[in-house]
């Protein structure tokens, strides 16, 4: 039987439209989904949308909708980039799902029956205009922080989740796994925010009505993160715990923004030990993006939106930027100045470069049947040596989440192909016949050592890695076996690739 693994996204909010920023943690997903089905695992990628709550019901309402209307529309946009971002999920779910509300009422009713939910009351400040309640520090000199009228101390009904209960549990956990929560940064963070002592979570609203009720008390809604955070195991059918819950739960990882860090590492967890389930394997929060140096914002109307970079570059121009350019974990800025110097110089440049010019030799000395090699010599040997050794750097990097770094790993092995071509020089080893031999096993070298560097490149750039292979007459299936030296035999038919990537000219 095949390992699994288990790889999710954020469910997306529909009250926005997709930017960068959700394109780049599913794009990251996407990556470790797809690299892990090439090492050999039965992998699940959980990705949806997030349709409940206050937010989506007041975003209806200014758009003259029904939260489901918008949910619904506003959920198209999404699956449609997804479709064009080459994202190979393997299920989408939606809060709004029959499947999902089942898995919430389920988890709810089972912690309120151990007693670890329990009703109570919420004494906050309410402002009755606004109709919202309000923290002692979010008031502005005792006054509503929107409206700037007088407020008064108000009791709301709530259920609460006993969180304060699990603070030790959770900080031993913490410290029995130091890779549960990543960036280690991160886990520091969170660390110090639980020794400040955790207080129980008010986990239900009466306030608004758009979302899954408490069982047995429909009054209330259920608290809008308590809800979302189910998603992952609601889509693998809990609260059945056969099938793919009993597959792959736990998840293997949660990628998230740092913003919801706290939501995934102390809620989450601390949910699920009063439910008394697993815990994740890992948690890891990646940083945020500014644009051209500022917050990305409706207000600035900066927002970056992907179909817009998707045509003007190409769609594996913008999975390769987001991916390289920025150390997973930190924040990073994007600029169409970046955007374009990396597309140049690594894509159009050296990848692309190393492919045309392979590819053309290949057919102009062999008519484009790739030759028997004759015996490797040191120069060869040393680019076999570095083609095979990247797989073990890569694997590495893919497993800490440092996709930067495996992408470098894999470009000093194509700099070190354009290095070969130029120290080799094929071009005057054609000139005598009697070089033949030698002639076919650097041709051999050279397209042998980018053949498995796309193979693994796949997990990236599958468009571009597809082109590649296929102009390398390559057409088996990608699994780790192949990713060992020989995989092109003689015979095999090369056809001249033009230009993976063409040099980005334009303006900006
Ligand atoms: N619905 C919640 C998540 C629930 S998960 C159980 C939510 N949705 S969101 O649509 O607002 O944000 C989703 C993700 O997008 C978050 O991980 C957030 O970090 C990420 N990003 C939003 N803006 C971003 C940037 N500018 N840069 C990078 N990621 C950003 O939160």
């Amino acid at each position: 039987m095949k390992p699994t693994f288990y790889v999710t996204t954020p469910i997306y909010y529909v009250n926005d439209v997709p930017h960068i920023g959700h394109a780049y943690t599913t794009v990251a997903a996407d990556v470790l989904a797809r690299y892990k089905r090439l090492m050999g695992y039965d992998v699940y990628f959980l990705t949806g949308s997030d349709e409940h709550g206050q937010k989506v019901e007041k975003a209806a309402i200014t758009a003259g909708e029904t939260p489901l209307e918008l949910a619904d529309r506003v959920v198209k946009r999404y699956q449609a980039l997804w479709e064009r971002l080459g994202i190979s999920h393997s299920d989408f779910i939606r809060t709004t799902q029959e499947r999902h509300k089942k898995g919430v009422s389920e988890i709810f009713s089972n912690i309120l029956a151990k007693g670890d939910i329990y009703l109570g009351e919420y004494e906050d400040w309410y402002c009755t205009p606004c109709e919202t309640f309000w923290t002692e520090t979010q008031l502005i000199e005792g006054r509503c922080p929107d409206c700037n009228r007088p407020v008064e101390k108000l009791k709301e009904e709530s259920y609460f989740f006993r969180m304060s209960k699990y603070q030790e549990q959770l900080l031993a956990h913490i410290e029995a796994h130091p890779d549960f929560i990543q960036p280690k940064s991160k886990r520091n963070e969170i660390v110090s925010f639980i020794k400040e002592g955790l207080r129980d979570l008010s986990v239900s609203r009466t306030t608004f009505t758009w979302g899954i009720p408490v069982p047995g008390n429909d009054r209330h809604i259920i608290y809008v993160w308590f809800d979302a955070l189910t998603n992952y195991i609601s889509a693998l059918g809990y609260p059945d715990e056969t099938g793919n819950y009993s597959r792959y739960w736990p998840v293997d990882v949660h990628l998230i923004g740092k913003d919801i860090l706290r939501f995934h590492a102390v809620y989450w967890p601390t949910f699920l030990m009063a439910a008394g389930l697993p815990l994740p394997e890992k948690v890891f929060a990646h940083g945020w993006w500014t644009v051209e140096g500022q917050k990305m914002s409706k207000s600035l109307q900066n927002v970056v939106e992907p179909n817009m970079l998707i045509d003007k570059y190409g769609v594996d121009v913008v999975r390769y930027f987001l991916l390289r350019e920025v150390p997973f974990g930190l924040d990073g800025d994007f600029s169409h100045t970046a955007l374009i110097q990396r597309m140049n110089s690594d894509l159009a440049n050296d990848i692309g470069n190393l492919l045309s010019r392979s590819t053309a030799m290949a057919v102009k000395y062999f008519e484009g049947i790739l030759p028997e090699p004759s015996e490797m010599i040191d120069i060869d040997l040393a680019l076999k040596t570095k083609t095979g050794e990247m797989i073990a750097i890569v694997d590495k990097f893919i497993d800490e989440l440092a996709f930067s770094k495996a992408l470098q790993a894999i470009w000093d092995v194509i700099s070190a192909g354009n290095k070969y071509i130029d120290d080799s020089a094929p071009w005057t080893l054609a000139k005598d016949p009697a070089n033949r031999g030698r002639l076919a096993t650097v041709m051999h070298t050279l397209l042998e050592s980018q053949r498995i560097t796309h193979c693994v490149l796949s997990a990236f750039l599958p468009t571009t890695a597809g082109k590649a292979l296929a102009s390398l007459g390559y057409a088996e299936e990608i699994s780790k076996e192949k990713l060992v030296w020989g995989g092109l035999k003689a015979g095999t038919v090369i056809t001249k690739v033009e230009a993976l990537f063409p040099r980005y000219e334009g303006k900006e």
